[in-house]
């Protein structure tokens, strides 16, 4: 029951996947630039607050918010670098309003780059997806934009800019729409949003992949001849080549909220509470196995949508991904959230959840069970509401294989071959069924997303907009094309992403 036995274990049952690392636990909060670099502060995350809320014709509520893009001097614990954030916070204010609001949300850009926002699961307008050039034009330096959509349906979502590799800077945030009705019944509710950063060097994925570059060429320099094609095989360490894209950086810290788990403030708990976790895995190349010591999580949405609820010990989430869990307090202590990675032979800890009533001298020692419960969507089941319209039936189902490949010494990622922006629009009718299978010929996980929808993974109503395609997996979805407009279907891996696994789905 000591830690060390309960990883060997872990590791043992999970497999190779891809991944990971850390967890944490509290709710975080996060940091306001002043003059100085930004240092994060315990306490909640900080709600976004609608600057009006007045009604539209139709009686719907009008929730205007502001986000400003900035660069923001940021110390997380490992040394000031520069971050690229909302409104000054490392991890940018949660939006939360109602199901049916109508919401009104004005970018203005003081980034030295153009950006946008894309509303990440929320199937708006296509108009307002935040995709540049597709659906808008980037917003300049010193340039607003203002989006305009209503809040539907319920769920958990997030947002970060749909430009290069700026949402690995800091630029995400949480997007909360509640129900309208029945909320459900916790006693205290969190929303974690978890993030990889990258702050050596000054910070950011360029200053990270120069010194990564840097050192590969010292490296190769030493090793003669075998420089070119090592450097060739590392895919993207071609340190003199300025148009290879960026590898993913070396992560150096891991934050729920903003924060690193030696500053975060716990979760807190009493004995008997029901608690409601939204984790939102807002990282650019992270997949988490999220474990809270002593406790399972029961699943009940993902990506948003409600399922059936079904409990594990740990929490596979991908890039992109979203999942709400109820966790039932009944097990008094100071329990450390953690994540495991295979990479290292270590865990991350990423927070604590911490009894009102208990000691807090010292973390309480896992038990992980022997026959860990993972998050298989295969074996769970959507709720009733979720479970797909016999409209999609087989005979009217267009099917499109989506073919990812890459690696293998090459910098560039691929689907079906094609590289993104050469790639041919995928176009389907409007109210058409469509079904993606997944191939996976690489030896990394893509979270694969398509933007203004939701589909529905295997055939139990299991409904997402993100979905994990394991190394060398097959995995199949479908979903009813009910949104017109140009929509990006792309890996969430922002540096797969980049490097080609993209192309669009064209729905007439
Ligand atoms: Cu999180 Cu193209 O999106
Ligand atoms: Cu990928």
């Amino acid at each position: 029951m000591n830690r060390s036995h309960s990883r060997r274990d872990f590791l043992r049952y999970a497999g190779g996947a891809a991944v990971l690392t850390a967890l944490g636990g509290p709710m975080l909060s996060a940091c306001q630039s002043t003059a100085g670099p930004a240092i994060a502060t315990a306490g909640p995350t900080p709600t976004l607050q609608s600057s009006l809320t007045g009604s539209i014709t139709g009686g719907s509520p009008l929730k205007e918010f502001n986000l400003t893009t900035a660069v923001t001097p940021i110390d997380l614990g490992t040394g000031e670098f520069q971050a690229w954030t909302y409104n000054g916070l490392p991890v940018g204010p949660e939006i939360r309003v109602t199901e049916g609001d109508r919401v009104r949300i004005t970018l203005t850009n003081n980034l030295p780059d153009p950006t946008t926002v894309h509303w990440h699961g929320i199937p708006v307008p296509n108009a307002m997806d935040g995709v540049p050039k597709m659906t808008q034009p980037a917003v300049q330096p010193g340039e607003s934009f203002v989006y305009e959509f209503e809040a539907s349906p319920a769920g958990s979502y997030w947002y970060h800019p749909h430009v290069a590799h700026q949402l690995d800077r800091g630029l995400i945030g949480a997007f909360i729409i509640e129900p309208k009705s029945n909320p459900g019944d916790y006693d205290r509710e969190y929303t974690l949003v978890l993030e990889d950063w990258a702050t050596v060097d000054g910070g950011g994925p360029a200053a990270v992949n120069r010194m990564v570059n840097r050192d590969m060429a010292g490296m190769m320099g030493g090793m003669g001849g075998m420089g070119g094609m090592m450097g060739n095989m590392m895919g993207g360490v071609a340190a003199n080549d300025p148009n290879a894209p960026l590898v993913e950086p070396v992560y150096d810290a891991y934050t729920i909220n903003g924060q690193v788990a030696e500053i975060a403030e716990p979760l807190t708990a009493k004995q008997g509470d029901k608690l409601k976790l939204r984790f939102i895995n807002g990282s650019s190349g992270t997949i988490y196995d999220l474990r809270l010591a002593g406790h399972s999580l029961t699943i009940t949405h993902t990506d948003g949508r409600p399922v059936e609820p079904f409990t594990v010990d740990v929490l596979r989430i991908a890039m992109g991904e979203r999942y709400d869990v109820e966790v039932t307090a009944d097990n008094p202590g100071r329990w450390q959230l953690y994540a495991l990675t295979d990479s290292a032979d270590d865990y991350v800890t990423l927070g604590t959840l911490q009894y009102a009533d208990a000691l807090a001298s010292g973390d309480s020692g896992d038990n992980v069970p022997q026959n860990i419960r993972w998050n298989d969507l295969t074996q769970m089941t959507g709720a009733p509401e979720e479970r797909y319209p016999a409209s999609a039936s087989a005979s009217d189902r267009v099917v499109f294989d989506q073919t990812l490949s890459g690696g293998h010494g090459s910098p560039l990622w691929s689907i079906n071959g094609q590289i993104w922006p050469d790639t041919d629009a995928i176009v389907v009718a409007r109210e058409q069924p469509v079904q993606f299978n997944y191939r996976n010929q690489s030896m990394m996980p893509h979270p694969m997303h398509l933007h203004g929808h939701f589909f529905e993974v295997g055939q139990n109503g299991v409904r997402k907009d993100t979905v994990i395609v394991p190394s060398h997996g097959l995995v199949s979805v479908r979903f009813v094309a009910n949104n017109p407009g140009d929509w990006m279907h792309h890996c969430h891996n922002i540096y797969h992403a980049e490097a080609g696994m993209m192309n669009v789905v064209r729905v007439g």
